[in-house]
């Protein structure tokens, strides 16, 4: 593996979800793949279980890891070409992401969007200047449009705990939030389970469209109790207007997720990558009770990450 930056770089989800499953059992078996390699985890943004995840992962296969918080303790990164740089920006991506490269074996980039200009966001420049001029494998930390290791750490607790034998309905459901969110997670997550073995449905108040490139061929719905029947996951969410690019359209009355509605699943599980607003996105009766799986999901990034970085650095042994 060469690059993770979408569920496009993994030919075989079921393997890597096995892989990771098997990394959870025998975290150390690896130890020695990484001795004398390095990760590079540069931060644009914050962050609390991606950093500290991926860094367990590439311990458990004995890497070395520098993390940087690049917004605050960098310098201000220039990335329009032929830019004259006589303003705020002091050092090129050109520069910074060669030295990096030359610094690192692989390198994980964390850059949100900026939800001003979609056409901007969803080019990825950022993550593909890094891509282009680091020259070593990059992973995404959550970029613009997507956060795959996320979403890998989500299909891996859907397969530990769905029923065997049964394709489990899957019920991605907007939430209440306070301010604009990014789309990456939803985005994301949709584009995961449309390969996967499950039946996606999504659920927002009118104006919460995802773009289709992530959600054709999902079931979609402005009516969540509808979309919560029988459902045996339900992945709770906020995202700003992907069509009125980063608005928030409503407060979102009526839409968080709540014990009473939940009877109408099948004793559905109940998802969300966190960090969570209690009570605003999700209510405390379903964080703190037997159906919430945020903790498992959160226990599963390391061995996401893990499983990913692997396969990275056995692409590096052969080449
Ligand atoms: N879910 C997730 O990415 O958490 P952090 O933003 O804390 O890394």
């Amino acid at each position: 593996m060469k690059q993770f930056t979408s569920v496009q770089d993994v030919a075989n989800l079921q393997e890597l979800v096995n892989e990771a499953l098997q990394l959870k059992q025998n975290p150390y078996k690896h130890k020695q793949l990484g001795e004398n390699k390095t990760l590079g985890l540069i931060f644009l943004n914050p962050s609390l279980r991606t950093r500290l995840s991926t860094q367990k992962a590439a311990i458990n296969l004995g890497m070395n890891v520098m993390v940087m918080n690049l917004d605050k303790e960098g310098w201000a990164l220039e990335t329009q070409e032929g830019a004259i740089m006589n303003g705020t920006t002091v050092e090129h991506i050109k520069e910074a992401a060669a030295v990096m490269g030359q610094y690192c074996d692989i390198l994980g980039i964390r850059s949100f969007p900026k939800l001003q200009n979609r056409e901007e966001d969803y080019s990825e420049e950022l993550l593909q200047q890094f891509i282009k001029y680091s020259k070593i494998p990059v992973v995404s930390l959550e970029s613009a449009t997507r956060h795959p290791l996320q979403s890998l750490a989500d299909l891996i607790t859907i397969t530990e705990n769905k029923t065997a034998g049964k394709k489990p309905k899957v019920v991605l459901t907007w939430a209440p939030h306070i301010k604009p969110i990014p789309q990456c997670v939803a985005n994301s997550f949709a584009e995961w389970m449309r390969k996967a073995d499950v039946e996606l449905v999504i659920t927002h108040p009118e104006g919460y469209e995802l773009s289709d490139e992530f959600t054709a061929g999902a079931t979609v719905t402005t009516n969540q109790q509808e979309a919560l029947e029988d459902a045996d996951f339900v992945y709770v969410k906020n995202w700003s207007s992907y069509n009125d690019y980063g608005q928030v359209l409503t407060e979102g009355e009526g839409w968080m997720l709540t014990e009473e509605k939940l009877q109408r699943s099948n004793n559905a599980k109940v998802m969300h990558c966190l960090p969570v607003r209690r009570n605003v996105e999700l209510s405390d009766e379903i964080l703190d009770g037997s159906n919430s799986l945020v903790l498992e999901q959160a226990n599963n990034r390391t061995f996401a990450a893990q499983a990913v970085l692997k396969r990275m650095l056995e692409s590096l042994d052969q080449a």
